[in-house]
This record gives C-alpha cells, structure tokens and sequence, in this order.
C-alpha cells in the first residue's frame, strides 16, 4: 500500500516537473545567506525564494542558463555569518562581500566554487584558519582577505593556485612562515604586512633549526 502511494507520488513529481532546477538550488543557496545575515540596509529584499530563479534579485548576475555568476555586495552593512551553502554556486565567477562586518569563519566548502575568480572577503569581521580546501579553485586570479581577525597559518595548499594575480592576507593574526614555492613565490612583502605573528618567507635550501617552540 505504501509503496504504491510513493509509486503515485513520483510518477506526479515527474508529469508535473516539480523536482527542483539547478537555478532553484542556487536561489536556495543564496537564500540561506539572506537569512544568516542582518541587513539593516534592506539591500536582499528584493530575493524572494518563491521564484523560478534568483536571476532577477539585485545584486546577482546570471549566463544565458541562468546559472549565477557574480555577486556583488560589497560594502552593503552586512552582518552575520557566510553559510556553506554558497559553496554550490558552481558557475560564480565574483564572490564580493568585501567591506561588511561578517563575522565567524570561511566555510571549507567554498571549495565548492569552481568557475571562481574573484575571492574578495576583505575587511569585515572573520576569524578562524584560512581553509586549505580554497586551493581547488584552480581559476582563482584575486584572493583577498585583507583587514579581518584570521589566525592560523598560511596554507601551504595555496602554493597550487597557478592563476593567482593577487593575494592579500595583510591585516590578520596569522602566524608561521609564508610558504615560499609555486604561485605564492611572487608575491612580496606588501601581500602579507601587518600580521605581527607571522615569521616571514620559509627558507628554502637550508635545514632550519627552531630554537624556542611555540
Ligand atoms: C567583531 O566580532 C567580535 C565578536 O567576535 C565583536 O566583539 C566585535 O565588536 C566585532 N567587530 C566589529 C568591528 O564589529
Ligand atoms: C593589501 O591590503 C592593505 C590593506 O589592508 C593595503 O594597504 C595594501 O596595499 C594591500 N597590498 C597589496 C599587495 O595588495
């Protein structure tokens, strides 16, 4: 009896094509960021979760799919915290967030992002590691997590990341040395300043010997 009732069940679902699109579960994903945040700027008001797709909302862009690509809220008063979920946004090329008061940690599911660009996170409020996982996002050309409250130390998984063009990690409470190889080898001193716990670039080429341990 059972059975036949699921069996009737899906056999609706699919006549009347309700199993959700990939546009619906990116408009979930970026829903799950409206409600962990506060917005006292009323800058998402206009996302409503009862549409085919978030490609109307403001501050979000979509390809000829309908698939999201950008979005652009920086500088927007935002508080709260990022979600995992965003991870999904499989084609967002511009993740912008940069200039709000977000607070807790980088989720390790923004490894998730595969299309990314354009990682700009800087100047709010984040703590916690950097996570090792940010070094799939093999199209990254921009990281910046300048100006928040990071610790830990700096991945060295990051050293994979063959596009990067930009990085700025200056402005945390990172520690350890800079790794010193692969994409991170060209970026100088003015990419990692103000993190008064960081020891400088590893030294490549001679046995290091730690004399006081943490
Ligand atoms: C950052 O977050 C801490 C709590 O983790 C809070 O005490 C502090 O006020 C926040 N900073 C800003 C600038 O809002
Ligand atoms: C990194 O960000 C700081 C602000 O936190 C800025 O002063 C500095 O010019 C930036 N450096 C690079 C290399 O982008």
């Amino acid at each position: 009896m059972a059975m036949r009732a699921i069996f009737y069940v899906a056999i609706v679902l699919v006549l009347t094509g309700t199993a959700p699109s990939e546009s619906n579960m990116e408009g979930a994903a970026l829903y799950a960021l409206r409600r962990a945040v506060k917005d006292p700027g009323n800058v998402l008001q206009s996302w409503d979760p009862t549409l085919v797709n978030p490609c109307t909302w403001f501050h979000v862009t979509c390809d000829a799919d309908n698939r999201v690509t950008r979005l652009d809220l920086g500088n927007a008063k935002l508080s709260g915290h990022l979600v995992p979920d965003l991870g999904k946004l499989e084609k967002l090329q511009y993740l912008e967030l940069y200039m709000n008061n977000l607070a807790g940690r980088i989720p390790e599911e923004l490894d998730g992002l595969k299309s990314l660009v354009s990682l700009d996170l800087f100047s709010n409020n984040l703590t916690g590691p950097i996570p090792p996982s940010l070094s799939k996002l093999s199209k990254l050309k921009f990281l910046r997590l300048n100006n928040n409250r990071l610790t830990g130390r700096i991945p060295r998984e990051l050293t994979k990341l063959e596009n990067l063009k930009i990085l700025n990690v200056s402005n945390n409470n990172l520690c350890g040395t800079i790794p010193a190889s692969g994409s991170l080898s060209k970026f100088s001193e003015g990419s990692f300043a103000d993190n008064p716990r960081l020891e400088g670039p590893e030294l490549i080429g001679f046995v290091r010997y730690d004399t006081d341990r943490e």
